[in-house]
């Protein structure tokens, strides 16, 4: 991953080569599918932020309700000089709520894959807290991650909100959960914001709202690959579709083919018959039980959970067993 101030031709041109492999081996597939990640150019990460606001997508307020409620509780033994390290920070709103009550960091680590969202939020950071070192890094949270030597010694204390976690199979929400460790093996705790099973109608909502900003935010990432790789998708030939699959305990979000057509995305053609999809999103839902089972199973203890009055929402702290982090033999 690279500091988000040294953007140049040659990493941008290695993305999109990333880009167009992960989209033509989608477009591939006999279920035709588009990483998630994918959503977020300048123009998602803006509809994102729209979405959160929206009165059906619960998510957003809820886990904000519980941060405010119970932050002091969240980072009560936190050692001072720890670095704070978020992932997927997006616009880092909910991280105000954490550094109010943290003791003094020696940094904020947001790493994102939207350069837009972490500039505005580093920008909005550095005026409501001043003394606090902000340091963004443009990049994938699956890659490694190399700390700055002034903070690589520091122990590190991991963010991982939004329920973002919800957006991988549980194979790969494991894998993520495993990388996550390693890199905060110093330290040892994450706090992740994980949504809750509740009933179907709730969250077919939160996904298909009535101002139809999701439709947009999904109908975007054809945007952004008309943009980014040439894509000649017309947009008025797709409509947004959620289902909820009971199966799997996820949501899905879908781009449904209105007819029978062709479209060329970088010298290849795809052709899509009228009625078939694109799947674009699955949001898992968890019990705190099957989310405390996943964490296990990827070498976390999990330490202490909140949630709110209705079970909606869940924030977990998970642990490390590290011998250095707690000086026991
Ligand atoms: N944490 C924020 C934003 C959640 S939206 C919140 O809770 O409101 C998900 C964020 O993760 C977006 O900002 C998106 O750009 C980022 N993201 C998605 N996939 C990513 C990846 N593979 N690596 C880094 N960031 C990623
Ligand atoms: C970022 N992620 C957890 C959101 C979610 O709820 O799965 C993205 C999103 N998709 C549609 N609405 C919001």
């Amino acid at each position: 991953m690279s500091g988000v101030q040294s953007k140049n031709t040659a990493l941008n041109n290695a993305v999109n080569m990333t880009f167009a492999d992960d989209v033509i081996k989608g477009l591939s597939l006999p279920q035709k599918m588009l990483p998630s990640r994918y959503f977020y150019d300048a123009e998602g990460s803006r509809l994102f932020e729209d979405i959160t606001q929206l009165p059906e997508y619960y998510l957003t307020r809820i886990e904000t309700e519980i941060l405010r409620a119970h932050s002091r509780d969240i980072t009560k033994d936190v050692a001072a000089e720890s670095v704070l390290v978020e992932f997927g920070s997006g616009s880092s709103l909910k991280t105000e709520l954490l550094l109010n009550t943290l003791p003094m960091l020696s940094a904020y680590v947001s790493v994102d894959v939207s350069n837009a969202a972490l500039q505005e939020a580093a920008d909005r950071l550095a005026r409501h807290f001043p003394d606090l070192v902000v340091r963004p890094v443009l990049g994938d949270f699956w890659q490694p991650l190399s700390f700055p030597p002034d903070i690589a010694k520091h122990p590190r204390i991991g963010f991982f909100p939004g329920s973002t976690i919800g957006n991988f199979t549980h194979n790969e929400a494991a894998k993520l959960l495993t990388k996550f460790a390693s890199h905060l093996s110093l330290g040892g705790r994450l706090i992740i914001g994980v949504d809750m099973k509740k009933d179907v109608q709730t969250l077919l909502n939160a996904y298909d709202d009535s101002a139809g900003v999701t439709a947009e935010f999904n109908l975007n990432l054809l945007t952004h690959i008309n943009r980014e790789l040439g894509g000649l998708f017309e947009l008025a030939k797709f409509r947004h579709k959620v289902v909820y699959n009971a199966d799997e305990g996820r949501i899905e979000m879908h781009l449904l083919s209105l007819v029978d057509q062709n479209v060329s995305v970088c010298g290849h053609d795809f052709s899509f018959v009228k009625g078939e999809t694109i799947h674009t999103e699955n949001s898992y839902k968890y019990s705190i039980d099957q989310f405390q089972t996943l964490a296990r199973s990827a070498g976390w203890h999990p330490h202490a959970v909140w949630t709110d009055e209705l079970h909606q929402f869940s924030i977990h702290e998970l642990r490390l067993n590290t011998i250095s982090h707690t000086n026991q033999l």
